[in-house]
Formats: structure tokens, sequence, C-alpha cells
């Protein structure tokens, strides 16, 4: 069950809260769990301000300075040319001086960190699942909670090396749908083993399992590249492969190597990557599944 603040409901910071920023050697100012909601009054509170040297760089994914004499004017809460500003949340997040600020309240941390835009980061989350069957195609039930067991396709992210949904950002211009398609024939089905000749079979499998998603959550995301300005939010969808003869009778090629990919038994031992466990624990509860 995730955190959330007595005061707002929202969902309490714990991974934006971890002491060392990822893929750097900043620490956070530290928070206690009273003081991250912004409407508790805290003087003493100075965040280390913090952008890593590549989104400085100027890729075309990040957004320009905010400050300072190169400061482009953003508009935020909007969509902005290409890029959703928007956040799933509402209300809509505060600007002050310019600046968005975390919705969520203190992170530690100013500035955008290894995010690249301003405010919300929108990212899609795709979860295929099939029940897990014996080698008699029969499926498996758990012996203490008698609910069949759910496997989702999970893959080993190349940059924490932690268990994860194989999500990624929605590109500018992109809509949702097509984003989870690209990103789960980026990150998994490469790694679907079958024979070349079965490719096809494969694509035309995703593409009819990707017809019938169910949303199972759309909001902000206690991610550990969070910032007081910057954040991500998620949708995530599930594609169920009841029957598992669609893309739940593909093996996939084991380990555990930053880039594998694997099926993975769903239950609430699971330890993933940002929330990633919280959304799959929506989808074992909507399918009455093992958790
Ligand atoms: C990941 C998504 C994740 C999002 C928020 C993205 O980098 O690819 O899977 O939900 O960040 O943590």
């Amino acid at each position: 069950m995730a955190l959330t603040t007595t005061a707002s409901r929202l969902p309490l910071h714990v991974k934006a809260r971890w002491e060392t920023y990822p893929n750097s050697d900043v620490k956070r100012f530290p928070v206690p769990d009273g003081k991250v909601p912004w409407s508790m009054s805290w003087h003493e509170y100075v965040p280390v301000e913090y952008t890593n040297p590549k989104v400085l760089a100027g890729p075309v994914w990040a957004d320009p300075e905010i400050r300072g004499p190169k400061a482009v004017k953003m508009k935020f809460n909007r969509v902005d040319g290409k890029i959703n500003r928007r956040s799933h949340m509402k209300p809509d997040y505060d600007t002050p001086n310019g600046v968005p600020r975390n919705p969520c309240g203190r992170t530690g941390i100013t500035g955008r960190g290894e995010l690249g835009k301003w405010g919300p980061n929108h990212a899609a989350d795709p979860l295929v699942t099939r029940w897990k069957r014996d080698d008699n195609g029969q499926e498996q039930i758990d012996p203490k909670t008698k609910k069949k067991i759910l496997q989702f396709i999970a893959i080993c992210r190349k940059d924490s090396g932690e268990w994860a949904i194989p999500g990624g950002m929605v590109d500018a211009g992109e809509t949702v749908s097509v984003t989870l398609r690209r990103e789960f024939g980026e990150e998994a089905m490469n790694s679907l083993d079958a024979p070349k000749k079965d490719q096809k079979k494969i694509e035309k499998a995703v593409k009819d399992l990707f017809k019938h998603g169910i949303e199972v959550y759309r909001g902000y995301v206690d991610d550990p590249r969070n910032t007081d300005n910057c954040w991500m939010e998620t949708i995530a969808v599930n594609f169920h492969d009841g029957t598992g003869n669609s893309v739940g009778k593909f093996a996939l090629h084991a380990g555990d190597d930053a880039g594998a990919v694997q099926w993975t038994d769903i239950s609430a031992s699971l330890k993933l990557f940002a929330s990633h466990e919280s959304f799959i624990e929506k989808v074992a509860i909507r399918l009455d599944a093992h958790w």
C-alpha cells in the first residue's frame, strides 16, 4: 500500500527523498515526513540545487533554462506546442516565480536533476500479463491465497539495475498508446524467444493484444529522480493474455543482467523500480489474482 500524506492524500515521497540522487553523489537536504507538504511552513529548508550536466547540455528531450539571461518562457499546465505540460493530478500545479512546484511536496533538491522537463515528465507503462501455467498448460494456484498466479513481463533497467515494467517516456507529440507499443517493442520484444520466421506472428500478437488495454493507473510516480521542480507521471495500462495463446505463449530470454527481460511472478514480495509495485498490485486486484 503506498503511503500518503495525511493532509492531502497525495503519495508521500519515499524514493523521491532517497539520500543520494541517482547517478551522482549529490545528497538531498533531509526532509522529515511531516515537512513533505508545502502547507507545512519550514524556514530552515535549504534544498540542494542540482541539474545533471547532460541535461544542461540541451539534448532534444530537455527544456531550456528557466532563469537567467537565456531563459525561455514555457506554458505550464497546458499543452505547449508538442509538449504536454499538464499534470494528471488535479488541481493544477503551482508555479511560484514562474517555476513549477512539485505537487507532492518537498524532495530536498531543486533544479531538474536527471529529468529533462520542468514540471511533469510523462511516461507510459505497458503491463503485459498472463496466468502462470505448468508444462501441461494448467494454471498455477498459490497454496496460501488459493488464487491464480499472474506473471508480467519485467525488464532489468539499464540505468538502475532494478526490475521494472518496460515503460518509457512519452516523446513530444506522441500519443500514449503509441508510446506503450514503442517502448514494449524496444525494451521487451527483441527478447521474445521465437524463431525468426515467427517474428511476423509475434508482431501481430502484440498488435492485437495492445488493442484491448485497461488503464490501471494515471498520475504521479514516487521516482528517485523527482525534484522540487520536476517529477515523473505515468499512465499504466494492463494488456492481459487470459488464454495464454497470444504474447503469453512466447518464452523470454531469462537472465538478470541489465537489459534482461523475463516473465515474473506477481506477489506482494516484488521489489521494483519507482512505484511499479503499486501499479502491479492494482492489476492483481483487477484480475483477482494472488498478491
Ligand atoms: C520509466 C517508466 C516509469 C517512469 C516513472 C520512466 O523512466 O521508463 O517505467 O514508470 O519513469 O518512474
